[in-house]
């Protein structure tokens, strides 16, 4: 059993301790927006917040996470109306769309550290998100447009 508060809703999980928090946020919590891509820590499909930093969900054991405040998302915006979410659809950034939330999570921390980011501040901490279809050019795009 693990504690934490997720997307502001403290819970208690059944999922064993080495269970990768994805799965825990997937298949006990129901919260699906979070993907799963490689499953290795190296696509960003699965990226949610700890303690509002973007962390990859499939390599990181639920049990240290224990008593951390994660954010899928889900919780980003429950409205949906995050100026990354409103401009990712002003900017029709996504293509297939698997890949969008985890890029949106850790656009949201790419803001918090680059309000204003250059091309080259987009490039050094997106870089890990991987988009098979890609949408880069209007991934940043919708970034700039969310940081106006
Ligand atoms: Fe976690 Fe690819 S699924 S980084």
């Amino acid at each position: 059993m693990t504690r934490l508060t997720i997307n502001d809703r403290d819970v208690t999980v059944a999922s064993g301790e080495d269970t990768p928090l994805l799965w825990v946020i997937r298949d006990e919590l129901g919260l699906t927006g979070t993907k799963f891509g490689c499953g290795i820590g190296l696509c960003g499909a699965c990226t949610v917040h700890v303690d509002g930093r973007a962390i990859r969900s499939c390599i990181t054991p639920v049990a240290a996470v224990a008593g951390a405040r994660v954010t899928t998302i889900e919780g980003l915006d429950p409205a949906g109306a995050h100026p990354l979410q409103k401009a990712w659809v002003e900017t029709q950034a996504p293509q297939c769309g698997y890949c969008q939330s985890g890029q949106i999570m850790q656009a949201a921390t790419l803001l918090k550290d680059f309000p204003d980011p250059s091309d080259r501040d987009i490039d050094a901490v997106m870089g890990g998100n991987l988009c098979r279809c890609m949408a880069y050019v209007r991934i940043r795009k919708a970034i700039k447009l969310a940081a106006a």
